[in-house]
C-alpha cells in the first residue's frame, strides 16, 4: 500500500465540545484509551445543565451524586485538559487531522492562583451593599429569641466555620429558621445575610416555614420507592389532610420527603423526628399517627 499522505495521518489528540455529563464521560472514555483530550465549554465551568438539577428522572436520584465523581475524575486526569469560557472560532483540516482556533474569554481572576475557596463571593462589594445599609439596625427580633441566639452563637464561638452548626441548633430549637433570627445571626457573625440564606435554603433539613411538633420524613429513595413508599405517603396525606411539605393546622404533624436514610433493608421507611419506622405499609399509617398524637 502506498504510504499515506501527511494530511491523512491520524494524530492522537481529541477535542470534546461541551462539558456536560455526556461530554465529561466522552472525555474520560477517550482518555482511558490513551488519547489526549481537550474538553471545551463555553461556560465558566464544566457540568452543564445537570449541575443545575436537583433530582433525575425516573428514580429521583441526586444529580450531583451522579456527576460529582466524573467532575473529580476529569479534573484530576493527566490526559484531560479543561478549557472553559471558550468557543471554537474556526476549524481547518479533515477528520483525524485538524486544527482549531479557540477564542477564550477573560475570567477576571487569576486562574493559576484561584483555589475556589469562595471568599471573594462572601466579600463581594456588590452583594455586601445590602448588608451595610441602615437595614442592619432594624432587626425585628424579640428579647427572648435574641437571648437564645446569643447562647447558641456563644456555644460555637471557637469553632471554625460555625454557621452550619449554629443553623442546625437554631432549626432544632425553633423547629424552623425564623427570618429575624437569620438576620440576627448574620449580624452577629458579621457576614452577609445572603451567605446565611444560601446555607439556610441549600439543606433540606432546614425549613424557613414553621413546622409541626412531629416531622414525618418519608423516604422516597430507590429502594423505598420500589417497595411502595408512594402508597405510604398517599396514606399519610389522606389521614392528615395535607400534602407533602405541609403542616397540619394544629401544628402537630409535618410531612416531608427525603432520599435514602440509610436503612434500605427496611424499605419502605419513614422517620418521625429521630425515630425510624421500617417495613411500613399504608394500613400501618393510622396507628402510627395515633401513637404520636397521644405522645
Ligand atoms: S431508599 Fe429508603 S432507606 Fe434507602
Amino acid at each position: 500500500m502506498p504510504p499515506k499522505k501527511t494530511e491523512d495521518k491520524k494524530i492522537g489528540a481529541t477535542l470534546v465540545v461541551g462539558g456536560g455529563i455526556g461530554g465529561m464521560q466522552a472525555a474520560l472514555d477517550l482518555a482511558a484509551s490513551g488519547i489526549k483530550v481537550y474538553l471545551l465549554d463555553s461556560k465558566p465551568s464544566i457540568g452543564g445543565v445537570m449541575a443545575q438539577l436537583d433530582k433525575t428522572f425516573p428514580t429521583n436520584d441526586c444529580a450531583m451524586c451522579t456527576m460529582a465523581p466524573r467532575l473529580v475524575e476529569v479534573g484530576r486526569h493527566k490526559d484531560i485538559e479543561v478549557i472553559t469560557l471558550a468557543d471554537v472560532e474556526s476549524i481547518k483540516g479533515t477528520a483525524g487531522n485538524f486544527t482549531l482556533k479557540i477564542h477564550k474569554r477573560p475570567r477576571f481572576v487569576d486562574e493559576e492562583k484561584c483555589t475556589g475557596c469562595g471568599l471573594c463571593v462572601a466579600n463581594c462589594p456588590v452583594h455586601n451593599i445590602i448588608y451595610v445599609t441602615p437595614e442592619k439596625d432594624k432587626i425585628d427580633i424579640s428579647d427572648e429569641h435574641a437571648k437564645i441566639m446569643n447562647s447558641i452563637i456563644k456555644e460555637y464561638e471557637d469553632v471554625e466555620g460555625p454557621l452550619v452548626p449554629i443553623l442546625q441548633r437554631t432549626n432544632e430549637t425553633f423547629n424552623y429558621l425564623p427570618e429575624p433570627v437569620l438576620r440576627y445571626t448574620a449580624d452577629k457573625l458579621n457576614m452577609p445575610l445572603s451567605v446565611v440564606c444560601r446555607i439556610a435554603t441549600f439543606y433540606k433539613t432546614f425549613s424557613l416555614e414553621p413546622r409541626g411538633k412531629h416531622i414525618i420524613s418519608v423516604c422516597l429513595g430507590t429502594a423505598c420507592h420500589v417497595k411502595g413508599a408512594g402508597r405510604v405517603t398517599s396514606a399519610l396525606e389522606g389521614e392528615l389532610g395535607i400534602k407533602r411539605g405541609e403542616t397540619t393546622k394544629d401544628m402537630l404533624f409535618t410531612i416531608e420527603t427525603v432520599r435514602c436514610i440509610g436503612c434500605c433493608g427496611l424499605a419502605p421507611v419513614l422517620k418521625v423526628g429521630e425515630n425510624v419506622h421500617g417495613l411500613m405499609s399504608k394500613t400501618m399509617v393510622p396507628e402510627l399517627l395515633h401513637t404520636y398524637e397521644k405522645a
